[in-house]
């Protein structure tokens, strides 16, 4: 049986934006992590699934040279191999559940962390702290967040990582799901940046929540 799934796709995406094929395994996948009656046990398991597939995704974005090798039949082989160094960066806390991931494709893989907090009086996230690989600036930079919703945590996070030498064009930054609205201002504001994003849905209500949504990543991962 062939399922309709039900992305919203707006009309004309950037082209800096690359989102998973919405096939039937997928939108099951999201069903799952959507459902509020779903365990926290089941929710690691299921947004651990998709964010394999969001790094793997990620991965093919990052620059090859070409490699020759021998094969075990004497045969020469020209295929290609990963050109520089990568690393990932988290924003704090939900980033921090796409680690894992991460580390089970590229097994010593450094990884950053950059801790936000939402400003009460301003509502503007507030940067509290940093730690980056030294050679941070001369890595490709995949930056993790599990939720792009008005965009303000991401944005800041790549104006922290350009302070930090990083350009736009080696940041791949990768999220389960995001809000047009969030995606519109980041790539206007980031048009270099590339955005691996699984899902968008259809926007956000008024506490900048997504609609429909899977509520508060965090909670939900760490808390519920
Ligand atoms: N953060 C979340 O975890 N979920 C949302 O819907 C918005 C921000």
């Amino acid at each position: 049986m062939s399922v309709k799934t039900s992305q919203t796709t707006p009309a004309a995406l950037p082209p800096s934006v690359f989102t998973l094929s919405p096939t039937a395994q997928l939108e099951a996948l999201y069903t799952i992590i959507r459902d509020k009656t779903t365990s926290r046990g089941d929710f690691i398991f299921y947004s651990d699934r998709i964010i394999r597939l969001l790094v793997e995704e990620g991965l093919d974005h990052l620059p090859v040279v070409p490699k020759t090798v021998q094969t075990p039949t004497g045969s020469t082989y020209e295929g290609v191999g990963y050109e520089g160094k990568i690393c990932g960066v988290s924003i704090l806390r939900a980033g921090e559940a796409m680690e894992a991931g991460l580390r089970e494709v590229c097994r010593s893989i450094r990884i950053g962390k950059i801790l936000l907090q939402r400003d009460e009086e301003t509502t503007l996230p507030k940067y509290y702290y940093s730690k980056f690989p030294e050679d941070i600036a001369s890595r490709s930079v995949l930056l993790l967040d599990p939720v792009l919703a008005s965009g303000g945590s991401s944005m800041k996070a790549v104006e922290i990582l350009k302070e930090h030498g990083v350009p736009e064009e080696r940041i791949i930054f990768i999220n389960l799901i995001s809000a047009p609205e969030g995606l519109k201002a980041f790539c206007t504001k980031y048009p270099a940046v590339r955005v691996i994003t699984g899902w968008i849905d259809k926007g956000l209500n008024e506490k900048a929540y997504i609609l429909p949504g899977l509520g508060d990543f965090g909670d939900r991962r760490y808390c519920l």
